[in-house]
């Protein structure tokens, strides 16, 4: 059974409803991604689960009991919230300790524990600095202390890092993972970093228009996406009809089209990655080749990227600089059998 299990939620803020009929469920100790575009409801969710808000319609249960109306202090969550400041007359040591003295945690072991949690989030020396006297990430990191040292049963992140610089970002999520997996905590990170996202996640959700459109293993969202939307958001750019014809999945203009992951059903949307398109001279000899003429080129360091016209929509390509295209060139793309994803048409 699940330990968390969102059903049929609906909630928004007066008329504006943001999440329709909305589900989740997650397993316990699972680090789980939720992504999506700005203003999707990814935090609205995160405040529901928390209990800063009930949903309008739905339950939320935990470990097989209804908690949609238990109040916030009285579920055992830990929260890093963007807006959620600290405690400003309190020091670093009273900010991070004031969850286990609200436990009546006895003052020795909640010394060991604050400063356990310090030296984690590298603000060892900081304890008795005042939040004013800190910069954002160091607050973000005292946040951070704070909320994990009640060894909360859900850790709720929404963009715990997003004050970070670039390096110190990388190790604070390394860090979040393995103090999720020593102390054991379940996860529901919020982040716009895919990379992230993908490096510290058992499973990614991600949402569009107030549900989740497919939740799975990085892996698999990486490598099969559902939808459209989720394979634009993991870096296919490029989308063709394909249609069944005597058995034989076939392109707009009538080539054949050969697919190494074939599906069953008669009409998909083919999509690959630009940088999985090979462009090569015309008439070569290539398996799925499509011909075309060069819009575009654009320059990228290691790579040229093509934006090429064809008979069956404009592909952009990512290639090597062994040969370049000048504009207007003729040429032929060679779609890779084994990097085209089909998606059925309904599901955009
Ligand atoms: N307090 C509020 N009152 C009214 N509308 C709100 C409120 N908070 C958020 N909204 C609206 O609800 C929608 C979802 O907001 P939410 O904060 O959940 O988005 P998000 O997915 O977290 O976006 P972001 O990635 O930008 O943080 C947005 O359209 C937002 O404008
Ligand atoms: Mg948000």
């Amino acid at each position: 059974m699940a330990l968390l299990e969102l059903s049929h939620i609906t909630a928004g803020y007066d008329k504006n409803i943001i999440l329709r009929d909305f589900n989740l469920s997650v397993n316990r100790g699972d680090f789980v991604s939720l992504l999506g575009s700005s203003g999707c409801g990814k935090t609205t969710t995160l405040r529901l689960i928390a209990g800063f808000s009930e949903p309008n319609e739905g339950t939320i249960s935990f470990d097989g009991k209804d908690i949609t109306h238990v109040p916030l202090h009285k579920r055992n969550f830990g929260f890093v919230f963007q807006s959620y400041a600290l405690f400003p007359h309190m020091t670093v040591f009273d900010n991070v300790a004031f969850g286990l003295k609200m436990r009546k945690v006895p003052k020795a072991e909640i010394r060991t524990r604050v400063m356990d949690m310090l030296r984690l989030v590298d603000l060892e020396g900081f304890e008795s600095r005042y939040p004013r006297e800190m910069s954002g990430g160091q607050r973000q990191r005292v946040a951070l202390a704070r909320a994990m040292v009640i060894r909360p049963d859900l850790m709720l992140f929404d963009e715990p890092l997003s004050n970070l610089d670039a390096k110190l970002r990388v190790k604070m999520r390394v860090e979040i993972r393995r103090l999720q997996q020593e102390l054991g905590f379940t996860a529901i990170y919020v982040t716009h970093d895919q990379e992230e996202c993908f490096a510290i996640s058992d499973q990614v959700a991600i949402m569009n228009g107030g549900v989740i459109e497919q939740m799975d293993t990085p892996a698999h969202i990486f490598n099969a996406p559902k939808t459209e939307f989720i394979a634009h958001f993991v870096g296919f750019e490029n989308f063709f009809r394909l249609t069944r014809v005597s058995g034989q999945l076939t392109a707009e203009n009538g080539t054949p089209m050969h697919v190494a992951l074939d599906r069953s059903g008669d009409a998909f949307t083919g999509c690959i990655r630009p940088e999985d398109v090979q462009i090569l001279p015309p008439g070569s000899n290539a398996l799925n080749g499509i011909p075309g003429e060069v819009l575009v080129s654009t320059f990228l360091g290691r790579t040229v990227q093509y934006n090429v016209r064809t008979a069956i929509g404009e592909f952009v390509v990512k290639a090597d600089q062994s040969q370049v295209y000048p504009l207007g060139a003729s040429v032929l793309l060679e779609l890779s059998a084994n990097k085209i994803i089909l998606i059925n048409p309904s599901n955009h």
